[in-house]
């Protein structure tokens, strides 16, 4: 079978690696096999070069970057190779949009490439990317190409487990009664200037607690986004000081409203029954975060602990007994399994494979932008 042709858009982070988190597209690649790297496109290419080097140096996998190019553009990469799929991985301010050079998503699916494509999808406020998202939609219904989202979450072991009772609960004829999310990343080291202002990384719901609200959305179904509500800790607040942020991120020139909130508690009603509520946090130092995920319903608790971490558990106290079950997951790699099901749609054309399509993230996305309104509605500066 010959091998599968992919493209990087993007040579940062959520591709190659950084010191923070243990996100990296390009390490899963080299353990699926059957894979080629052909390009990487960035604008930045001494970061694309050094993205590539390390690869091979770390790796000694040469041969599936033999025939590796570095391009300055996607839209030349993807017209000079023959590509069955990439991997986009762009600040969020540069895709998403119909503005001419913004628009990378669509030309691949305009080519029939294969797209896995990180979130957020967008930074366009929701009522303009509508349009963005019918246009994609139309293309893909003519080019039939895959468009996998990067909610890796959805392909947890863990995660497949609560899916599991959650069937169980719905053939009982219940259904969820509430979801309790909590996000806490750790921000000292962090390294992307453009993450700490608000215009250009959407806010850290739309950018981060995200993967939670998508898991909300998943698990328990649609929130009703007129029933949302949300409070902010803002930077200018006594209790917003993060005294840890790297000085190369020069917080000081970005203004009160557009610097990241602290923290936000936000909850909200689901369409069909049950209430969610999410908090998220920037106020830990170091890199490790601090996450988990509650389900309830009628005779059932389940507890999702800490799956950004390579063992996660998940607790489950079910029916009549009172003692909890533990479900470990040691070395769950959730981003290795959203890459082997986007490889394994592109070489078999299957796209029930992937766990979150470009519409289904679309909801997401509506989900995000509506918490971060009902938060700035009550934001006073
Ligand atoms: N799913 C996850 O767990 C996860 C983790 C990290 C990041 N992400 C997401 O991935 C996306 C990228 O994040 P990152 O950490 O890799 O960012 P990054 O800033 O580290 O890298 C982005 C790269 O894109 C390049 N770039 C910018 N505009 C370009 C263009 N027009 N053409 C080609 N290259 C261009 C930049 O030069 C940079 O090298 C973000 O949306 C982020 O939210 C997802």
């Amino acid at each position: 079978m010959a091998n599968v042709r992919i493209g990087f858009i993007g040579a940062g982070g959520v591709n190659f690696g950084s010191n923070v988190g243990s996100w990296n597209h390009a390490s899963r690649l080299e353990q699926i096999g059957g894979v080629e790297i052909v390009g990487i496109a960035d604008i930045d290419t001494t970061r694309a070069e050094r993205a590539l080097a390390e690869r091979k140096r770390a790796t000694n996998a040469t041969s599936i970057y033999a025939n590796c190019k570095i391009y300055s553009s996607a839209e030349d990469m993807i017209e000079r190779e023959k590509l069955d799929g990439v991997f986009v991985g762009l600040p969020p301010g540069c895709h998403g949009s119909l503005v001419k050079g913004l628009d990378i998503e669509l030309a691949c699916v305009k080519a029939g490439i294969h797209t896995f494509i990180e979130k957020p999808l967008s930074l366009v406020p929701p009522e303009n990317f509508v349009d963005f998202a019918r246009t994609l939609a139309a293309e893909q219904a003519k080019s039939n190409a895959i468009v996998s989202v990067g909610y890796m979450f959805r392909y947890h072991p863990a995660v497949v487990k609560m899916k599991e009772f959650i069937t169980e609960l719905h053939s009982a004829g219940k259904r969820v009664m509430c979801v309790n999310a909590r996000y806490n990343c750790a921000y000292s080291e962090s390294t992307k200037p453009h993450w700490w202002n608000v215009r250009s990384s959407g806010g850290p719901i739309i950018e981060q607690a995200t993967h939670f609200c998508d898991l909300a959305r998943y698990l328990a179904g649609e929130p009703n986004l007129g029933t949302i509500s949300a409070l902010n800790v803002n930077a200018s607040e006594p209790s917003g000081k993060l005294s840890h942020i790297g000085e190369h991120i020069r917080e000081d020139e970005i203004r009160d409203e557009l610097r990241m909130p602290r923290a936000t508690s936000a909850h909200w009603k689901f369409e069909r029954n049950g209430i969610g509520s999410l908090m998220h946090g920037i106020s830990l130092l170091g890199t490790s975060y601090e996450t988990s995920f509650d389900v309830w319903a009628d005779g059932l608790r389940m507890s999702l602990i800490e799956p950004y971490r390579s063992t996660c558990e998940l607790r489950v106290r079910s029916g009549k007994s009172e003692s909890e079950r533990v479900f470990t997951f040691e070395d769950a790699d959730a981003y290795l399994e959203e890459d082997k099901a986007f490889i394994e749609a592109i070489r078999t054309g299957n796209h029930s494979l992937i766990k979150c399509p470009y519409y289904d993230a679309v909801k997401t996305y509506d989900f995000t932008w509506a918490i971060r309104r009902a938060g700035e509605e009550n934001d006073c500066f």
